[in-house]
């Protein structure tokens, strides 16, 4: 039984989709959020650049005193994770795109997948859609500037619409029936996917499965907060702090760190 907080990072804002998640499934467990607004996107840099910003972030938990760190960032854990688990002696869960159920469901044979550049060119990625999606046709898109906006605080705007219109485009020509989504922020552009997609489409995200994950290795670690008292949920951004309350709603409070 452990009272110390989780700690979860991500490059920004998207990785409260995987918080909430976590907060519904341990509602008794304390939650650290850390996002880097201000080094946002991670997507476009090189695999050094964000190993060096992981290793930060990771860093600033532990010195928290956090008992298990989840990366709640696509592509901070297909390219750091590895290295950050060998490093640090707690556990480490990461977030990967939910290419296998995609692939094991689809009736097509096509799957959709919109993720970073940081992502898909990943060798886990590859590795993952190599084993489990040879036989299917995976339509990978970059999603070059859905986070941009997300972090301005631009989610629900025509801009945004645009943008996604024409990404899906090749997906829907090629027949997908699945859309995997790489991003932590992506969850939040479910409105507009439902409305842009044909409605056969169905969307998957890990963002659950990352929640079962973190409590199963809780458990395995006797690390789970059994007192049943009301949790501490503490954010941290170097961005705009009311872009992060809108996204989580509830009147929660987002402070300002510089980090
Ligand atoms: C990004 O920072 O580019 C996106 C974060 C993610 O991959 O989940």
């Amino acid at each position: 039984m452990s009272k110390q907080a989780i700690g979860i990072f991500d490059s920004g804002v998207g990785g409260t989709s995987i918080w909430k998640e976590i907060h519904a499934l341990l509602p008794h467990e304390h939650t650290m959020y850390l996002a880097d607004s201000i080094n946002a996107p991670y997507g476009p840099k090189g695999k050094e650049a964000i190993l060096a910003l992981s290793i930060k972030n990771t860093e600033y938990l532990l010195s928290k005193d956090c008992k298990l760190i989840v990366v709640a960032c696509n592509t901070a854990t297909t390219n750091a994770i590895t290295y950050l688990r060998a490093q640090y002696n707690v556990p480490i869960i990461g977030i990967e795109p939910a290419i296998k159920p995609a692939a094991l469901q689809t009736q097509t044979h096509a799957v959709g997948i919109l993720a970073t550049k940081g992502t898909l060119s990943s060798a886990l990625f590859s590795k993952t859609a190599t084993l489990f999606a040879k036989d299917v046709t995976i339509v990978e898109q970059i999603g070059d500037g859905i986070v941009e906006l997300i972090e301005a605080g631009k989610l629900h705007t025509e801009a945004m619409k645009l943008l996604l219109k024409d990404y899906l485009e090749p997906m829907i020509k090629a027949n997908i029936d699945y859309l995997v989504l790489g991003c932590t922020h992506y969850p939040y552009l479910m409105p507009i996917l439902l409305e842009l997609l044909p409605k056969h489409v169905k969307i998957i995200d890990s963002g659950e499965a990352v929640a079962r994950q973190t409590k199963a290795v809780l458990k395995e670690h006797n690390l789970l907060n059994n007192a049943k008292a009301k949790s501490k949920s503490q954010f941290f951004t170097n961005g705009n702090p009311e872009v992060m309350k809108t996204l989580l709603g509830n009147g929660f409070n987002v402070s300002y760190l510089d980090f």
